[in-house]
């Protein structure tokens, strides 16, 4: 196959918003792959940059000769961040375009509308995002930290350095309940910790619908704030913090989906908050600055690199050597190779872990600085096992099992 050269662009279909990758090779000998990540609506920054960490990871492969020849040409719709279209998209996906595989989905209210349907057809979906845990698929690979991956070590950073009396503050879904529950039992259970507030607002809540409980913060003074408020809204609870005068030093707000992608959409507001992710883009290895680089070069000015961006990438390239490796995309003969899979990614060596779908990861403890971007305040000595179901970790167990 000839290589495409570096910068080609995608080529973007108005009517389905189906992007395209300009191939070189004919038609049928494409392997075409599904994308389903929202360019609209709530969650749209966030879930950008991981459409582009998956196209970045799809030219990467496609500009070193494809798989075995074939081109990688992913077939890419908007659902909106709304669940009912990413449902409908990976029904669309499947019947309709005949992918075997979707690199896709951000909150965990679009992971569930689409697993039933990757199980009812057996086809795989790749979820390149942090979540809550206690799920398990066997047509799902999870490459997102578990709770054990950054909850766990969120709740000893903080307590040991704040206090453990905590203010829950979420998005009215899934993911921010069972966040909030395992953050507070956490405290309760390993520090003595109380849970002074628990609240929780509209996707689509703007800087008014954090007032009041931004004043029961004040009122209440906590150790620090759990945030599990998820897209556009997360910057109008920061500023609407700022503006309340509270002060990240004494009282921050930690958090697990605080990325640089909505730190950016914050200005200057965000320094002194925490996130726990296993990628940080201040990241200095050497594999991360070349990685970096590299997107710069080809994508750099469509979003901003962060964790769900680094875990959107290096699942693709999972994809990619397990089908190599096997010669094709069927679930039931890529699965074993695929549940052996290691890569060399930013944040460090990553690997599947076979008896839970999920991923071996590098947790680190950020804290946001003057130029928006994170310092990493502490990291783990060596990557952690995924433990979905919270089943053996402590407070403090950093141990690779
Ligand atoms: C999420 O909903 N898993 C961020």
């Amino acid at each position: 196959m000839k290589a495409r050269p570096h910068g080609s662009p995608l080529i973007e279909t108005r009517r389905t918003n189906r992007i395209q990758a300009r191939t070189t090779v004919a038609h049928t000998n494409t392997i075409k792959v599904g994308v389903l990540f929202s360019k609209t609506g709530i969650t749209s920054a966030i879930e950008s940059s991981q459409l582009y960490g998956t196209l970045f990871a799809i030219r990467e492969i496609n500009d070193a000769g494809g798989i075995a020849g074939r081109e990688l040409v992913p077939i890419s719709y908007d659902p909106g961040s709304d669940p009912v279209k990413y449902r409908m998209f990976a029904e669309r996906l499947i019947l309709t375009d005949d992918v075997q595989v979707i690199f896709g989905c951000y909150m965990s209210s679009a992971r569930k509308a689409v697993v039933p349907v990757v199980e009812r057809w057996n086809r795989l979906l790749f979820y390149g995002t942090l979540y809550e845990g206690f799920e398990y698929s066997e047509n799902v690979i999870y490459t997102g930290a578990a709770p054990n991956q950054n909850s766990v070590q969120l709740a000893d950073f903080m307590t040991s350095n704040f206090g453990a009396r905590i203010y829950l503050v979420g998005s009215n879904y899934i993911f921010p309940y069972e966040s909030n529950r395992i953050m507070s039992d956490l405290v309760s259970q390993y520090r003595g910790g109380a849970k002074l507030g628990e609240r929780y607002v509209r996707l689509d809540a703007t800087k008014d619908d954090f007032a009041e409980i931004v004043e029961d913060i004040r009122t209440t003074r906590p150790d620090f704030i759990f945030s599990t408020v998820v897209g556009d809204a997360t910057q109008h609870f920061y500023r609407a913090y700022a503006h309340a005068g509270l002060d990240p030093a004494s009282m921050p707000i930690a958090s697990l989906t605080t990325s640089e992608v909505e730190v950016a959409q914050m200005g200057d507001i965000a320094e002194g908050h925490f996130t726990a992710a296993p990628y940080f883009r201040s990241i200095a290895s050497s594999t991360n600055r070349r990685c970096l680089e590299k997107f710069g070069r080809m994508l750099g000015s469509e979003t901003i690199p962060n964790a769900s961006w680094e875990a959107a990438y290096f699942q693709v390239h999972f994809f990619a050597q397990a089908m190599r490796a096997v010669g094709s995309a069927d679930i039931e003969t890529l699965m074993p190779e695929l549940l052996r899979s290691e890569f060399d990614a930013p944040q460090g060596r990553v690997s599947i872990d076979p008896s839970t779908h999920h991923t071996n990861l590098n947790p680190r403890i950020g804290r946001v600085n003057r130029e928006g971007e994170f310092d990493v305040v502490w990291e783990a000595p060596a990557p952690i096992r995924p433990d979905p179901y919270l089943v053996a970790h402590t407070l403090g167990d950093w141990m690779v099992r």
